[in-house]
């Protein structure tokens, strides 16, 4: 159906029924009400926004498998909530006529310290794919991290714009198949490898279950796993079931450029990742999508935070929406925040324009709120900005 030649009728009854119906409105409590049409790309006030068109216009399946969590998604809500226990201490009467938001990342200067995540087939989304995701970034100055699981071959994404780009690995498959996929990685000129360390058995997702897709796999999509024997308790383990913090050497040996640890929630693995010669770390629950229970990330950041004490850059993800989100993890500690979901919101309702938007709304709301606390710059915020709640 062509969804544009919709009547005014359909349309209304359709946003109607999607903001009642979201089951991410619980865990988005800030999802506003769009009103009786679709806005366009430019009269979009916030990324929830993005998020019901895109929702309308991404296919059941993916949706499902995009928007979902863990189990009862308790820590998808918990990303949301523990925002709200944090709150400013912004300071009056300062210059903050020039506001700059760059920042630099293992060399590389960014314009914005929001960062896209590594996420699974971008195509579920837009046929653009991560190409398009890539080129956004490039846009808005940021670095886009490249999900193993792209929907596209990492050489084309490589090629597709200058820009620095990442790239995510999981260790799924045989040591020598991984290997070679790091020096395809590093061939193609992606200058940093992010290691998932979060998912040593495949979660269970049962929004999917539900849609019959049996697999985590992005909808139209394969994995290359299976390369064990299968396992007593029906899990379905991958290869990262029998590594230890060990195989962090050996991946720096292949990699030969900065590696982070994507996946850290406690000041005691903090700190082995630095001991064992992490170039940076990433603390994140995978956006609620693997251990329900697990902490959100916003709230052991202060502990890994001080657990490290800026030996190396610590960036966080999983629930960043607002400007504000962002402000409150940077006055924490960390370099760069992640945005995951929000990313196929931008892409399932208008492409890369798309992005570029949710880009350029997060990152407006983030010059705001520093303008607003009295913190033209990056550098000038600290942990004096933000008051916790217990
Ligand atoms: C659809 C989807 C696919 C994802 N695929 C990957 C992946 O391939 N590798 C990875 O390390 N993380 C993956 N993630 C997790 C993201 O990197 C990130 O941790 C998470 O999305 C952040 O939370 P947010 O979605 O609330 O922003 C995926 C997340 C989503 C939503």
């Amino acid at each position: 159906m062509n969804r544009l030649s919709r009547s005014r009728r359909d349309a209304i009854r359709n946003l109607a029924g999607l903001v009642a119906g979201s089951p991410l409105l619980h865990a988005q409590k800030d999802l506003p009400d769009t009103g009786s049409r679709q806005p366009s790309i430019d009269e979009i006030a916030n990324i929830f926004e993005m998020e019901a068109i895109a929702k309308e216009r991404i296919p059941r399946a993916n949706w499902d498998y995009i928007a979902g969590g863990v189990d009862n998604e308790w820590t998808l809500r918990r990303n949301r909530e523990m925002f709200d226990k944090i709150i400013f201490r912004p300071r009056m009467l300062v210059n903050t006529e020039k506001m700059d938001l760059s920042t630099t990342l293992f060399g590389t200067r960014i314009a914005t310290p929001i960062l896209t995540a590594p996420s699974a087939g971008h195509q579920q989304a837009h046929p653009d794919g991560e190409i398009a995701t890539a080129k956004a970034a490039a846009a808005k100055g940021t670095i886009m991290c490249l999900s193993i699981n792209s929907s596209i071959p990492p050489e084309k994404v490589a090629a597709s714009t200058e820009a620095v780009k990442w790239w995510q690995l999981y260790m799924r498959e045989d040591l020598d198949s991984s290997r070679e996929r790091v020096d395809k990685a590093i061939a193609a000129g992606f200058k940093a490898i992010v290691l998932t360390v979060d998912g040593p058995y495949n979660s269970h997702r049962e929004r999917l279950l539900r849609g019959r897709i049996r697999s985590t796999a992005p909808p139209g999509m394969t994995t290359r796993r299976r390369t064990t024997e299968p396992h007593p308790y029906g899990l379905e383990p991958v290869l990262v079931h029998k590594l230890d913090w060990a195989f962090l050497a050996t991946l720096k040996q292949w990699a030969k450029v900065p590696v982070l640890v994507k996946g850290i929630l406690t000041a005691e693995d903090a700190v082995l990742a630095v001991k064992h010669g992490a170039d940076g770390i990433v603390v994140s629950n995978h956006g609620g999508r693997y251990l329900d229970y697990a902490p959100s990330s916003i709230e052991v950041l202060p502990e890994i935070v001080q657990a490290v004490g800026g030996k190396l850059p610590i960036l966080a993800d999983s629930g960043f929406r607002r400007g504000s989100d962002v402000l409150k993890a940077l006055a924490i500690g960390a370099k760069a925040v992640l945005i995951g979901r929000p990313l196929f919101w931008g892409l399932g309702a208008f492409g890369q324009a798309g992005v570029e938007k949710v880009l350029q709304l997060m990152t407006t709301e983030l010059a705001l709120a520093m303008g607003l606390s009295g913190k033209p710059t990056i550098a000038s915020i600290d942990k004096s900005l933000v008051r916790i709640e217990k």
